[in-house]
């Protein structure tokens, strides 16, 4: 994918009233006249999107990962020098459960919404494939992937973990360290070709759409606010808009992604045939 050029002129969106909608179905109508206008979307996803197709989220209180693990002694590379099959083992069980889990509605509406829209940039901190299976294309991972893993010694060695290898990592093919599971660790920078696409389609885009993820971790919770700074509409797609920012250019739409974006997509584009097809 050619990233945007954010120094090329923009056609705005109208801004959403002053005055919040009342109701959700005021809020629909709102966000899906701001989508029908925009000629460049921006979505930004997090583990919300996938919770509906059975994926737990990290956050919530007794479902979330991190409520029954400890990010500490799992997702850090201090973690897998120390215990490194027990990390992989449990990156081997993630990609279990997300081999079984299918793409939901809210997955399928955003591979519709880039088949409607002039640009759509679709930009996950999900480490599953989900949007790939929904058919959507060139997402800009921030987090990395489930699906490969890389060697931990830097060299260029990859492979696509089997579910056989649940034990041990396996060593690099290239030059023997051990593989390591290709996701972002806490304390480990994003990459960065990712993350200046994902940045460049935040300051061009006329509507950004942030779903189903709590805007904690930088820097992926700032684009939603670059966005805004630069004259976007904004539209929080979320169970719970608790501890989610406000203003006047941002638009709250609670509910899950799974019901909502659908019915979003669809008030939106209702008669517009697809500008093309996915390939
Ligand atoms: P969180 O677990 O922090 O937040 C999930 C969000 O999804 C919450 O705001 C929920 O309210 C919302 N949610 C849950 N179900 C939903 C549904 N059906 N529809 C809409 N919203 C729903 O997950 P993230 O924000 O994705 O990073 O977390 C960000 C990063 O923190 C992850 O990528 C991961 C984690 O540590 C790394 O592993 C590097």
């Amino acid at each position: 994918m050619v990233p945007p050029d954010p120094t090329l002129p923009r056609r705005r969106v109208a801004s959403p009233p002053t005055t919040d909608p009342q109701t959700r179905a005021e809020a629909l109508a709102v966000a899906a006249k701001a989508l029908r206008s925009a000629e460049h979307v921006c979505v930004l996803t997090g583990a919300g999107i996938s919770a509906e197709s059975g994926i737990p989220t990290f956050r919530e209180a007794q479902t979330g990962l991190w409520a029954q693990y400890s990010p500490q002694e799992l997702a850090t590379a201090a973690a897998f020098a120390s215990h490194p099959a027990r990390v992989w083992q449990w990156y081997a069980a993630r990609r279990a459960s997300v081999r079984v889990a299918q793409p939901n509605p809210a997955h399928l509406a955003l591979a519709t919404l880039a088949q409607r829209v002039s640009h759509c940039s679709l930009i996950t901190q999900n480490v599953d494939d989900l949007h790939e299976r929904a058919g959507s294309r060139d997402v800009i991972r921030l987090h990395g992937s489930l699906m490969h893993a890389r060697c931990s010694n830097g060299c260029a060695g990859s492979v696509l973990p089997t579910d056989e290898q649940h034990g041990d990592p396996p060593p690099c093919p290239t030059c023997g360290a051990l593989m390591r599971p290709d996701v972002v660790w806490f304390g480990e920078p994003l990459p960065m070709g990712p993350f200046e696409a994902a940045r460049n389609a935040a300051v061009a885009c006329d509507v950004f759409l942030s779903i189903g993820t709590s805007n904690l971790v930088e820097p992926a919770a700032s684009l939603p606010w670059i966005s805004a700074t630069h004259g976007a509409t904004v539209i929080v797609v979320n169970q719970s808009m608790e501890g989610q920012r406000k203003g006047p250019s941002i638009l709250p739409l609670e509910g899950p992604a799974g019901v909502l974006l659908p019915r979003l997509i669809a008030e939106a584009f209702a008669g517009r045939r697809p500008r093309r097809q996915a390939e």
